[in-house]
């Protein structure tokens, strides 16, 4: 069965997507730019720059604190040329990546930005490898043409070889820094002319028939050759566009530009919404789910905890996958068996929050959590659904909790269980004592544990190193094996929160050691959330 019309229509329509960046590259720029033209904001600056997020923990969690920016930043919504855009903000600092890779799994599709004198640089590769696992389509933008940077062609090459992905223009960058004239449309034959500051509008830039139009040579002057040439090449050499290869995520198209001066940034908006996908298919543990089907479904990718300091409340951010969502809705919430009444989701516009009263496929809704939703809760209205794909990673960072105050031990264990189902860290109990280890994939989510803990929880506790820096997940088809293992490696052996079997180690040199010696034993870098 399909869904009614008018949600067919809405769905259609709409496109949700992240941007992944190193930091600095200019994810915050562009970002801001994206918004301009969508109307969400009315003036450059209102998109506060969290760089102070990257500079010391201080900082960072009294920004933490503060709330309120990343409140409005994590969800955009804005309308552009008739589609309904969602984009979703990702942590900036690479301490919080794990916040960043379950975000990806909400989206249908990414910008990647290159800064185009640095090229693919480590946080890009990291990002794509979890945009791979699930074949997300990537668009790209080569930022900062303003500045001396690397030859276009060499940019190409370096992301196809770090980045396993094959490039094809779609704009082309005329010069570059003090010599960088505007970006030429390969396909709308656009010229579109660069001056510092320049505010375009639709229909701006200049249409040409041809390239050997004389009004490039009046614009150009001699660098109209060197665009000729470059065109003649790359229409030789390089892939054309292949629309099933991107959708699979096996192609990029490219855009360059400079963000901070707005330019390059309409003709990837414009290209955006017309390449980017709808929503899609998503898979459960039992079927896959399509948008189309009019029973309402998603899940949780994010908790976010303190955005109103003034009420200690929770936000599950929700993927909506198929369905409509209406304000009062009863829906199933799985994992515990219950129905629940959503009354008061919101939705997220760039600087407010407002109440939603319907929403549909590819949206993210926020609902009202006292502590029962975690990561990778399914909702549906009727079915028995679990959707999957969203990952949980091995920590490389470990410390053991002390507890100033041995009175808060129960406060201590309830603040670290609702951390660890928020996503702010991982907890381990070890089988041979009562310590709780904390597991990170950075480590600064031990320092905002630690706050919160003491905010929220009202525990007072610090932390101290442990001999660890490995940990994996273990399975075993054999039963009888796997209690083998767990018994002569009990000193190695913890439980986590969700109570899976993890072996934590010193080294990968130890951990090598035990796969060799247990070959029937899987070690498991990811795991899901139940
Ligand atoms: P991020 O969110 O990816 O970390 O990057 P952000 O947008 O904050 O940009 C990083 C720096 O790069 C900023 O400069 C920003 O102004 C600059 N930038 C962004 N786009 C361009 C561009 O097209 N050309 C040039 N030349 N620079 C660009 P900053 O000096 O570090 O910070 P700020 O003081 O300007 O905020």
């Amino acid at each position: 069965m399909k869904t009614d019309p008018h949600t067919a229509k809405e769905t259609a329509k709409r496109r949700t997507f992240a941007i992944i960046s190193h930091p600095d590259a200019g994810k915050t720029t562009l970002t801001e730019k994206l918004l301009l033209f969508g109307g969400a904001i009315q003036q450059a600056g209102a998109v506060k720059s969290r760089k102070t997020e990257r500079k010391a923990t201080s900082d960072f969690l009294s920004i933490e604190q503060e709330r309120g920016i990343s409140v409005s930043s994590s969800v955009m919504k804005f309308n552009y040329k008739g589609f309904e855009i969602n984009l979703l903000d990702t942590p900036g600092h690479k301490d919080f990546s794990e916040d960043t890779y379950r975000v990806l799994t909400a989206v249908d599709c990414a910008v990647m930005i290159i800064d185009s004198a640095r090229g693919v640089e480590p946080q890009t590769r990291k990002l794509m490898e979890v945009c791979r696992m699930r074949n997300t389509p990537i668009i790209t933008f080569i930022n900062k043409l303003d500045r001396e940077g690397m030859e276009p062609l060499d940019l190409f090459a370096d992301i196809e070889e770090k980045l396993q992905i094959e490039c094809t223009p779609i704009t082309w960058p005329i010069g570059m820094g003090k010599r960088f004239r505007g970006v030429y449309h390969l396909d709308t034959k656009q010229l579109g002319l660069f001056s510092p500051g320049y505010s375009p509008r639709d229909g701006d830039g200049v249409v040409i028939d041809n390239l050997d139009d004389p009004i490039l040579d009046r614009e150009l002057g001699e660098q109209a050759r060197e665009l000729r040439d470059d065109v003649d090449l790359i229409q030789g050499a390089a892939d054309p566009f292949d629309m099933d290869y991107y959708l699979k995520g096996s192609q990029t198209p490219v855009f360059f530009g400079s963000a901070i001066n707005n330019f390059g940034v309409r003709e990837m908006l414009d290209s955006f919404v017309q390449m980017a996908p709808p929503p899609g298919v998503r898979q459960t543990l039992t079927r896959e789910v399509k948008p189309e089907e009019p029973g309402f479904s998603g899940f949780t990718f994010k908790i976010q905890a303190n955005m109103d300091p003034a009420h200690r409340d929770r936000i599950a951010f929700f993927r909506i996958c198929s369905g409509k969502f209406k304000r009062g809705m009863k829906v199933r919430h799985h994992r515990i068996g219950k129905d629940v009444i959503i009354s008061n989701a919101t939705i997220f516009m760039a600087q407010e929050r407002s109440n939603v009263d319907e929403a549909f496929p590819g949206d993210i809704i926020g609902i009202h959590n006292h502590g029962t939703i975690k990561i990778g809760d399914t909702f549906t209205e009727k079915e028995e659904l679990k959707f999957t794909g969203i990952p949980s990673f091995a920590p490389e960072h470990f410390r053991r909790v002390i507890l100033k105050n041995p009175m808060k031990t129960k406060a201590l264990q309830k603040g670290l269980t609702q951390l660890a189902e928020e996503g702010t860290i991982q907890v381990f109990r070890p089988r041979i004592n009562n310590d709780y280890i904390m597991g990170a994939v950075g480590v600064l989510q031990f320092d905002v544990t630690m706050a919160r803990l003491k905010a929220e929880y009202g525990v007072d506790a610090g932390s101290e190193p442990v001999d660890l820096s490995v940990a994996r997940w273990i399975t075993c088809d054999n039963e009888e094996m796997k209690k083998k293992f767990i018994n002569q490696n009990a000193g190695s052996i913890a439980v986590d929160s969700e109570g899976w079997v993890a072996f934590l180690t010193t080294s990968e040199y130890q951990l090598g050691f035990a796969m060799e010696a247990w070959p029937d034993i899987q070690f498991h870098k990811t795991r899901e959330y139940n």
